[in-house]
């Protein structure tokens, strides 16, 4: 007899239908499963004949033909387990064929026919978004999926459980959208800007670069807090929209970093890859493509600590994500695009013992030493970062200071003004923030005065600036006027976005 599921495969963070075909005929006793399966899929033979003996129904001892259609979509992963298991169970006539047909199968079985959960639960349930279909899904799985109305998800925890639910012995209800996550403002964040005592400069670096979203670089002696910085900026970028939220928590769903029973994400995420990561972790690929890094940190932060040490064909791969806001990864038979929308935060120091710029420790490196080390990061990169700082060593005053500094709440309030300025200067551009302008735009938007212009000639002919940072010191200005919601930018936007240049100032670029 032949029988006939449904379920779903991801295919970067979208979702594909997949049907699944039994066939069992007389013969000798013999499974083959067909359908571009991977290692994973073929082991499930193994694991469905032990779920279905296990959970006290008859394995056929007949020739058992699995087909996973479409054939030319290469399929992974132990997800389809379950549907395999109830194909054969309705092949077999051990459950009724005609009520399968409403219903989408997904989860991993263990040989005593628990379900375990499975990865990009909510990519295929938004894929199955007013299809009528019902989603049958790991209860580790369900409230991920539930988030998306107009679906009905059904959590189940075993294979008998499933097939007790089907024939209508048990009763399960359908999880419905948990609403109260999707109202609420509070972020869990366990971190605050007013933690870091003193670095007042640092701080009003990363105030404005989150208001305008500008990349930035943090430089300066072991210790200083550069870490800690980074580390708190998520807690002052603008909370994250129902949107941006479903859309991060896609990505971290198809690799199942989705923690059992949560649902949504809507803390911006923060990812600090490390420096001895591959290109193809930190942009994603593979043989089945994966969002890497860059993709991770979609609507949120990417932390780069130690800048230098990393490889530099992974600084290159960077170049792209960061221009285009997302990667693009071909495989003969598919193109898959990951969105990586993120803000750039490196850190490093000024030199390979880290003490070159501080005032009480000496430095040992040699000028050759020093210039090889700050080469790994010139070029293309650093001509995307727009706000570099300086980050010395903290003050005793400031650090026996007891009186703690601005909470992030304060800092976020100030950045939401900035933004609403910025999203309605942009409106008809396409772009949301002041890092975005182009040329052009920077050009329309960023008008100086006589004093600003004679500022710029300055900082270009006696400080030594490329003429690639008058655009980025054009932009900076901007965020600095908005900050302050001033409509023009005025001759000390300008010379505190100058400040913002201390790579360009320096030798070592
Ligand atoms: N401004 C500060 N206020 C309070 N504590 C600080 C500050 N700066 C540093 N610290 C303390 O020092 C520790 C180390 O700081 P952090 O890891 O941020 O340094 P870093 O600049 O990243 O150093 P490295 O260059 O070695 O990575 C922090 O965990 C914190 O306890
Ligand atoms: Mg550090």
């Amino acid at each position: 007899m032949l029988s006939r599921i449904f379920s779903s495969a991801t295919i970067g963070i979208e979702a594909k239908p997949i049907e699944i075909e039994v066939d069992i005929t007389r013969g000798l006793p013999n499974v083959v499963i067909v359908g571009l399966p991977d290692a994973a899929i073929r082991e499930s033979r193994d694991r469905v004949k032990a779920a279905i003996k296990n959970s006290q129904f008859e394995y056929p001892s007949e020739k058992i033909t699995i087909n996973l259609a479409p054939c030319d979509i290469k399929k992974e992963g132990p997800s389809f387990d379950l549907p395999i298991a109830i194909g054969i169970l309705a092949a077999s006539g051990q459950i009724d064929f005609n009520i399968l047909k409403d219903f989408v199968f997904l989860g991993e079985l263990a040989l005593n026919g628990k379900i375990r959960p499975i990865k990009g639960a909510l990519p295929i349930a938004m894929s199955l978004k007013n299809s009528r279909k019902k989603l049958i899904l790991p209860e580790e799985n369900a409230r991920e999926a539930s988030i998306v109305e107009g679906l009905e998800t059904y959590p189940v925890s075993t294979l008998s459980n499933v097939s007790n639910f089907l024939k209508g012995i048990d009763i399960i209800a359908p999880l419905s959208p948990d609403k109260e996550i999707l109202l609420e403002k509070i972020q869990n964040y366990e971190l605050d800007f007013s933690d870091v005592k003193g670095q007042f400069l640092a701080k009003r670096a990363m105030e404005i670069a989150s208001s305008g979203n500008h990349n930035i670089i943090m430089i300066g002696p072991p210790g200083s807090g550069k870490t800690m910085l980074a580390k708190r900026l998520p807690t002052i970028i603008p909370e994250m929209t129902i949107e941006e939220s479903l859309e991060t928590t896609k990505i971290h769903s198809v690799l199942g970093l989705i923690p059992a029973k949560s649902s949504i994400i809507r803390t911006r995420p923060f990812r600090t890859p490390h420096h001895t990561a591959s290109d193809i972790s930190l942009v994603g690929g593979g043989t089945v493509p994966k969002p890497g890094e860059v993709s991770l940190a979609h609507n949120g932060v990417l932390f780069m600590d130690e800048l230098p040490e990393f490889h530099r064909n992974v600084l290159e791969a960077l170049r792209q994500p960061l221009e285009d806001g997302y990667v693009t990864v071909s495989r003969i038979n598919s193109i898959v695009r990951f969105p990586s929308k993120f803000m750039l935060v490196c850190a490093m120091n000024p030199c390979p013992c880290g003490y070159l710029t501080d005032t009480k420790k000496q430095c040992h490196c040699t000028p050759n030493q020093i210039q090889k080390y700050m080469s790994k990061v010139s070029g293309p990169l650093l001509d995307r970062i727009d706000i570099h700082i300086e980050v010395p060593s903290v003050k005793y005053k400031d650090l026996s200071d007891e009186s703690s500094g601005e909470k992030s709440e304060v800092i976020r309030s100030r950045i939401m003004q900035a933004r609403e300025i910025q999203l309605a200067r942009f409106k008809d551009e396409g772009i949301f923030a002041n890092s975005q302008m182009s040329h052009k735009l920077a050009r329309r938007y960023c008008k100086l005065d006589d004093a600003s212009r004679d500022l710029l000639k300055i900082a270009i002919t006696e400080l030594g600036f490329s003429a690639r940072c008058y655009d980025k010191i054009l932009r900076v200005s901007r965020t600095i006027a908005d900050l302050e919601g001033k409509p023009d930018i005025w001759p000390d936007h300008v010379s505190e976005a100058i400040q913002y240049r201390s790579l360009d100032r320096n030798m070592w670029v």
